[in-house]
């Protein structure tokens, strides 16, 4: 790593509070070399100084390094896996529920599991909680206004039932919004939810390195009730799952035991 992208990252710690050591370096170098070249600086210490100043740049550098492109049902088969066998197993044994959605992005995520509660599960005495270190995500969030592109998974009868359209635009209805309580938190850094029956975090892993990834599966699993779910992205299989206490439920879903 070269001297001026290691004074970069302590800078972007200190200033942020986001460890770019625990991201994959290849990847999030090449992706922030890139931006900072199009706004023209040449080093990352000219970068850094100008982000120290420019609020707009600051938010475009954010948005850059946190990645948040989301949909609602994201992967349609594990969505039906959730309803058809992982919702059902975990209400078997009570019907408290508690759903943390880490790194939720825009709130796709969680509205979608708020959404397959109350259509399949109505009974549930629910607690949805989801967070992301990016606080300007979690404002769109909670304004819970998406493009068509975000709801092309979703069944359209849910879409019907569940969205207002208007001028091209889908507006989640305030029901299904009283279901989610937002919050910013970083993966790496802060204080976990406790008492958890199923943490959905997905999409988010492959961009930390091995052992980013270590320290936060022993966490999620310390989270996590008995039996509980850890329900990953379609690309973040788990090696040695039993490290952590886990084993395979179904594709990309753990329970701990
Ligand atoms: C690609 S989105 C995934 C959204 C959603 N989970 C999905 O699968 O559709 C990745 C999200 O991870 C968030 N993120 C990145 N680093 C994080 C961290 N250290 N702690 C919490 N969230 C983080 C980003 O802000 C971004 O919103």
């Amino acid at each position: 790593m070269s001297a001026d992208y290691i004074d970069f990252i302590s800078h972007i710690k200190r200033k942020l509070g986001i460890d770019l050591t625990l991201y994959k370096e290849a990847q999030m170098k090449r992706r922030l070399t890139s931006l900072r070249n199009k706004r023209g600086f040449s080093t990352f210490n000219d970068y850094a100084q100008v982000l120290d100043k420019d609020e707009v740049l600051l938010q475009e550098f954010v948005d850059r390094l946190t990645i948040n492109v989301s949909e609602f049902y994201r992967n349609p088969k594990r969505w039906h896996v959730l309803q058809d066998k992982i919702l059902p197993a975990l209400l078997n044994k009570s019907t408290n529920l508690t759903v943390w959605s880490a790194a939720c992005s825009t709130g796709e995520e969680p509205y979608s599991i708020a959404i397959m509660l109350r259509e399949h599960f109505p009974h549930v005495n629910l607690r949805i909680i989801a967070t992301d270190i990016d606080g300007k995500v979690l404002e769109k969030a909670k304004r819970g206004i998406y493009q068509k592109q975000a709801l092309k998974e979703l069944p359209f009868e849910l879409k019907e039932k569940y969205f207002r359209c208007e001028h091209g635009l889908y507006y989640i209805d305030n029901r299904i919004k009283q279901m989610v309580t937002f919050k910013k938190h970083n993966l790496l850094v802060d204080r976990y939810p406790r008492n958890v029956d199923l943490i959905v975090c997905r999409n988010v892993l492959i961009y930390f390195t091995d052992q980013a990834k270590e320290i936060i599966y022993e966490r999620f699993s310390d989270a996590l009730v008995e039996k509980g779910v850890l329900f990953v992205g379609s690309t973040e299989q788990i090696f040695s799952p039993n490290q952590y206490h886990f084993s395979l439920l179904d594709t990309f879903f753990y329970t701990k035991e």
